[in-house]
């Protein structure tokens, strides 16, 4: 059966957490970015006396961070599957709550942070979100939100490896809905669900081989495998053939970035 755009959801039709090794991959991309995530939530001033609300969890790697290094008060960790935040020692000031954040009034108070990393891009309802999170955020707090931004073009040289990100954008369309188009457009959408002093940054991290990013992106095509080959843009060989240049010195790529955006909820009595 074909399926619409958007009509699987993640972690069922694709990158199901029981699947053994679901936590490795996603502790490969927090690898990758957690250091550039934590300076930026730094630099905007996360640290004593923050409640923070992390969407989207994943393995909890960026919530334990915000404890540990910036000393924020405490972190609620939402994910639709919590078996990775479940699964460690309870930490002083990290609570945990399972839940779809598509659904109506998953979380109630206010946050100074609201964060959520490679989780919207993933889910067609991402411009409500996008407000719904904004609405959570305290007066004078500030929401930060990442996502892939694919730089590929037309004109990109032909190599297994973009042959597989393009495989791999439009069958993650087909199975669940994940969608980076829109994703340049976040400080817009971050304006106009009320949100002021907007700004963004991209960071790429360098392919290498062996590298957390390059683990990662071999990790999602294996796991993602059926859906990229319903795409009929790639076979078995190209998926084999694509793994391969990336674990090899001939890789000559570069990688999806991450786009980071933040905005300001404006403190109480003032307008932004
Ligand atoms: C690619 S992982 C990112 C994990 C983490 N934010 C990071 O950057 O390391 C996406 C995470 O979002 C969670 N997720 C996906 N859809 C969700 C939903 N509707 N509600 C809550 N969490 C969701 C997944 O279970 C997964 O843990």
């Amino acid at each position: 059966m074909t399926t619409a755009p958007g009509d699987g959801r993640y972690g069922e039709a694709v990158f199901r957490p029981e699947q053994a090794g679901e936590g490795e991959r996603i502790d490969f991309g927090a690898l990758a970015y957690d250091d550039i995530t934590m300076a930026r939530l730094r630099a905007l001033g996360a640290g004593p006396g923050w409640r923070c609300l992390d969407v989207g969890a994943g393995t909890g790697t960026v919530s334990r961070r915000l404890l540990d290094e910036a000393g924020v008060e405490s972190v609620l960790a939402v994910d639709r599957d919590v078996r990775f935040l479940a699964g460690q020692a309870r930490k002083p000031g990290l609570d945990v709550l399972e839940a779809d954040i598509t659904g109506p009034d998953v979380v109630s108070g206010r946050f100074r942070l609201v964060h959520a990393r490679f989780v919207l891009m993933h889910l067609p309802e991402h411009e409500r979100l996008v407000s719904t999170l904004a609405g959570l955020v305290e007066p004078g707090g500030v929401l930060v939100l990442s996502d892939a931004v694919d730089l590929t073009s037309d004109r990109t040289p032909g190599t297994p490896y973009t042959a597989m990100m393009r495989a791999m954008w439009q069958g993650l369309r087909t199975a669940i809905g994940t969608d980076v188009s829109w994703v340049p457009s976040y400080p817009q959408l971050l304006r106009a669900a009320g949100l002021g002093s907007v700004a963004a940054e991209i960071h790429v991290p360098p392919l290498e081989p062996g590298s957390p990013l390059s683990r990662f992106w071999a990790d999602t095509w294996e796991r993602g495998r059926a859906a990229m080959l319903a795409t009929g843009l790639v076979d078995d060989a190209a998926v084999d053939a694509a793994i391969r240049y990336l674990a090899s010195e001939e890789c000559a790529a570069l990688s999806a970035g991450m786009l980071t955006v933040w905005g300001w909820k404006a403190p109480e009595g003032t307008a932004r």
